[in-house]
């Protein structure tokens, strides 16, 4: 959470920075600061509330070139409000830093800064980053950070700047992500590489316990010890047009409209002609994938729906129990690893706080890891053993949609190739199952061609309070995924629930006001989905259906029916998905919320 950058070179250091804070906004926005070297003093300019508050600001700063930093918060420690909100300056006002993680040790640095004379303007943990800096600082802004680090626990992106060194940047990380971009007589530093795309591609990923001293020409990185360090830049893989918004309301509805490309480009070329599975990122030596005898998934959110789905796909195609755990959970129940078993972390961002630590645990066990992750170079991408990338692109909204998707697509081939590694699978199984795959594209394009009976269901009952949606076998993470999407775009109170437990507890809450949405596609469960609509029926609680097309014998006994495209059964989810993210779109938009920025939300959770 929260979005950093740093700039250092001959563009107007104020705007450019703040053309990097719009790509990090997903990060966080409940206030944004940016402060510029100007001459002898930093200028500093802080809002609370999103970018656009600080927008008509920018004026204050000088157009020309410089050295400066800036910052899009999401608030741990200390309210959001203009204090709190980055950079924060020392006592003497001639160093900035901007922060994104936590200084866990922060109160005691505070209180022992506090004796020692140094005065705190902000409630937040960062502040005390700045003063140790002050304290340090002998006319070596690098040396100085080096030095202030030794003290500080907790997770860090850091970028400083100093008064006394024009021109220069320092930047350093732990546990959360920094990224160096390099251009042509300019260089950045950012905690994604979107927030520089616009003027560079070229970039170079810190890694944990390193620092970086970056001027407009050069670039010097070096270790928490002082080792020099070298390393080659790589090229970003995708450019900046495909981070707009291509004509499309919002983010969200764009990255709907993108997933029968995000799903073509997770599959693509993994087929050899030969029809043998190609996964060349799980061929290295260090998976020896014969020997795995247990599977554990640890991911959260929408990716642990993905997850929940990969068990029911891994467990029908293999031999081999498969675990699916919440990462902030994982820990708890202390789960007996070894190195036959193997920990898939599934995360879009790759930087997800509770799934790092589940990989690093892991990993201490001795347990190989593997991550399905869509941002290239990411923590998690750089930590675990393999890395299988779902290719998505950007995701910009803040919630995952795309991705979703792309990551359920990885999780098909890898159920597909380790069924053929371990040799459970029949070449031709494989062969027919890939291509049925590659061809659901088609089908998502038809789901999101077809979406009359999404925006009437929606129009219908955008203004209830409740929604329950039911599933069974696959297509229950289908409905907890469902039901995030509605609480979390447009803060409707709603519960994803295996459609057989609602006799248990759930039913007691229908009423005629409280819809429940039945994923009934025609499938081997369809008879016993058939008697839960019934059972809600007879409690008089709206039913919208959202079944196979051509099935009319349930559009007799529901209000709505949704209709979505035959495919074979395990294929499901991945037409449903779709047309309920859209439900949740459209919901949201007729409440009036601001999809790509729900409250509350970040984009990236780099916090336990
Ligand atoms: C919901 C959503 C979140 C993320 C979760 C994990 O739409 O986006 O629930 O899925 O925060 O994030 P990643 O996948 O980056 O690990």
């Amino acid at each position: 959470m929260c979005g950093i950058v740093g700039y250092v070179g001959d563009r107007p250091a104020a705007e450019t920075l703040f053309r990097g804070l719009r790509r990090l906004e997903y990060r966080g926005y409940d206030s944004a600061g940016i402060a510029v070297h100007e001459g002898e003093r930093i200028s500093v300019l802080k809002r609370k509330g999103n970018l656009d508050q600080l927008e008509p600001y920018l004026g204050w700063f000088p157009r020309r070139g410089g050295t400066g930093v800036a910052h899009t918060r999401w608030a741990t420690h200390g309210l959001p409000s203009k204090e709190n909100a980055h950079p924060h300056l020392d006592c003497g006002e001639e160093i900035a830093v901007v922060h994104n993680g936590i200084i866990e040790n922060f109160q005691e640095l505070r209180e022992e800064l506090l004796s020692r004379g140094h005065r705190f303007r902000s409630q937040t943990d960062t502040e005390v980053v700045v003063h140790l800096v002050e304290e340090n600082y002998r006319g070596d802004l690098l040396e100085a950070v080096r030095l202030a680090l030794r003290s500080v626990h907790g997770a860090y992106a850091l970028v400083f700047m100093s008064v006394r060194e024009p021109g220069v940047l320092v930047g350093a990380r732990r546990d959360s992500p920094l990224l160096l971009g390099l251009g042509e007589g300019e260089n950045f530093l950012a905690s994604a590489t979107l927030a520089f795309l616009e003027f560079t591609r070229r970039a170079v990923a810190l890694e944990n316990d390193e620092l970086v001293r970056v001027t407009k020409e050069d670039w010097e990185l070096v270790t928490t010890e002082g080792k020099r360090l070298e390393r080659s830049p790589y090229q970003v893989p995708f450019d900046v047009t495909s981070v707009e918004k291509g004509g499309f309301a919002d983010y969200m509805l764009k990255e709907i409209y993108e997933q029968p490309q995000a799903w073509q480009d997770t599959l693509r070329g993994r087929l050899s002609r030969s029809g043998v599975l190609r996964i060349e990122e799980l061929e290295e030596d260090h998976f020896d994938l014969k020997r795995i005898r247990r599977i554990i998934f640890v991911s959260c959110g929408t990716s642990y729906h993905a997850s929940l789905l990969g068990r029911y796909v891994m467990e029908n195609w293999m031999d081999i129990p498969v675990e699916v755990d919440i990462s902030s959970e994982f820990f708890y129940r202390e789960p007996r690893l070894d190195p036959e078993c193997l920990v898939v972390a599934v995360s879009q961002s790759g930087e997800t706080a509770d799934t790092m630590s589940a990989v690093r645990w892991a990993k201490n066990c001795g347990a190989p890891t593997l991550s399905v992750v869509n941002v290239v170079g990411s923590m998690m991408a750089r930590e675990s053993d393999g890395v299988l990338y779902t290719h998505a692109g950007p995701e910009i909204g803040v919630a995952a949609t795309k991705t979703f998707l792309a990551q359920i697509a990885a999780i098909y081939l890898l159920g597909l190739y380790l069924g053929q590694e371990r040799g459970l699978l029949e070449p031709e199984f494989i062969r027919h199952t890939y291509e049925r795959l590659e061809a659901l594209s088609s089908r998502i394009e038809e789901v999101l061609q077809d979406t009359e009976m999404v925006e009437r269901c929606a129009e219908k009952y955008c203004r209830c309070e409740d929604f329950l949606f039911l599933g069974r076998n696959i297509n229950y993470p289908l409905a907890m995924e469902a039901a995030l999407k509605l609480k979390e775009i447009s803060y409707i109170h709603a519960e994803g629930y295996p459609a057989g437990e609602m006799k248990h507890g759930p039913i007691a809450l229908l009423h005629p006001g409280f819809p429940v949405v039945a994923l009934i596609p025609r499938d081997g469960v369809y008879g016993k989905m058939r008697s839960n609509v019934e059972e809600v029926k007879a409690r008089q609680a709206p039913i919208i259906a959202v079944a196979t097309r051509g099935d009319s014998e349930i559009r007799e006994c529901c209000d709505e029916t949704i209709y979505v495209p035959e495919v074979e059964p395990h294929f499901n989810p991945v037409v449903i998905a779709p047309a309920m993210q859209l439900f949740a779109y459209y919901v949201a938009k007729m409440r009036g919320c601001n999809v790509d920025q729900p409250r509350n939300l970040a984009k990236t959770v780099t916090v336990e």
